[in-house]
């Protein structure tokens, strides 16, 4: 039995096609994005699914019925999403940020942003990481999460260590409901572990209370529901919001639930910043997302252009593969590219040549928004 591991703090996985999600889906007691869903979504907003959505990417939900019929019925949707500040953000990144920007437009919805720089310093192992150098990462993070395409009048990004001020009501209420004892079951901690980690999950959960936003969401809490973009890890903090959340009285906030994106060197591990040969960043000029595609990502097709042509490619466990489904935006292109590369008519170089030219357009257009935004 291979052995795989999903938690907020760690994804590990042996076998080379990845994380198993059906298995989660199982583990977690997640719904899953169906095709009824979708049709949902398009009869009840009037709109097509973004691409995300019909190619499996955010492959299950909590909630996502209730949300649509509170939608039908004339309630607020608002969108929570955020991110831990790091250095370098790469193009995994950006997947729950996309959905959001989607979902602003869908449900004309205001866009709450967390970064959790407190959480940042208190799990990181690194002694370096000093809290100030944190902060000063959350800048550069919001210039490229609002450089994304989010609508600078109904988006709204914070600092926890700026905001806290505002959500520590709801924090206060939050933190009443929960034991010491539930936080080492449902996230893992131990006696060793600091205050700091233990008083995280609260303030995450905060945010999906509508009155932690007097300044949004005004009126009656009730008139408003929250729905969050997420990777599945992220399940542990808003399966519990679900419950604590209600119980104060609350709407349940609802989930949308990604899958990971692998790195360059294959779907055992997902893309992480922290390793320059695995990511592909914001940052990168052309040619180095040219060189990192062409020398790292590890590819399904076969090791002689015979072969290749004869047997095709392996999809399952090809990472370029998996970029052209989360990032090709038109369907039609990504089904026949994608066939042409499995049946071995399209060779491996040259897959890798059309989903560079696919992340360069992305790249080029996020570095110029960015410029454009908020200067060299
Ligand atoms: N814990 C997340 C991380 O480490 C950051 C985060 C905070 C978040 N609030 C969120 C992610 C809401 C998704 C939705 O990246």
């Amino acid at each position: 039995m291979s052995q795989q591991i999903v938690t907020p703090f760690e994804v590990k996985t042996e076998t080379n096609t990845g994380v198993d999600y059906s298995k989660l889906v199982h583990e977690f007691g997640l719904e899953q994005v169906t095709p009824d869903l979708l049709e949902e979504y398009i009869r009840v907003t009037k709109h097509q699914p973004h691409p995300l959505l019909t190619r499996g990417i955010f492959f299950a939900h909590r909630g996502m019925h209730s949300l649509l019929e509170d939608y039908k019925n004339g309630k607020k949707i608002y969108i929570y999403t955020g991110r831990g500040p790091s250095g370098g953000m790469h193009i995994g990144h950006m997947i729950p940020f996309m959905l959001a920007e989607h979902f602003q437009k869908v449900f004309n919805a205001t866009v709450v942003i967390q970064l959790t720089d407190d959480e940042k310093y208190h799990f990181s192992k690194d002694n370096e990481c000093t809290l100030d150098s944190i902060q000063q990462l959350c800048k550069e993070n919001e210039q490229d999460i609002m450089a994304m395409g989010f609508d600078p009048k109904k988006t709204f990004i914070f600092a926890n260590t700026k905001y806290m001020g505002q959500l520590y009501p709801n924090v206060v209420l939050l933190e009443k409901l929960v034991s010491v004892h539930k936080l080492k079951t449902v996230y893992g901690f131990e006696d060793t572990d600091s205050v700091g980690k233990f008083a995280h999950p609260c303030k995450q959960i905060a945010p999906c209370i509508p009155t932690s936003f007097p300044h949004l969401f005004p009126g009656d809490p009730n008139d408003y529901r929250c729905l969050i973009p997420c990777a599945v890890d992220q399940d542990p903090y808003f399966r519990q919001a679900r419950d604590l959340v209600a119980r104060l009285g609350f709407s349940k906030p609802v989930l949308i639930e990604s899958t990971f994106l692998p790195g360059l060197q294959g779907m055992q591990t997902k893309m992480s910043s922290s390793d320059p040969s695995s990511a592909i960043y914001l940052t990168d000029s052309a040619s180095m997302i040219k060189k990192k595609i062409n020398k790292f990502a590890f590819s399904g097709g076969k090791d002689t252009a015979e072969l290749h042509r004869q047997l095709g490619t392996d999809l399952t466990v090809d990472v370029c593969y998996h970029y052209a489904k989360i990032f090709e935006p038109d369907d039609e292109v990504f089904e026949e590219v994608a066939g042409d590369y499995s049946s071995g008519r399209m060779l491996t170089g040259e897959y890798k040549q059309y989903v560079y030219e696919i992340l360069q357009v992305i790249l080029e257009d996020h570095q110029k928004q960015k410029i454009t935004h908020f200067g060299e």
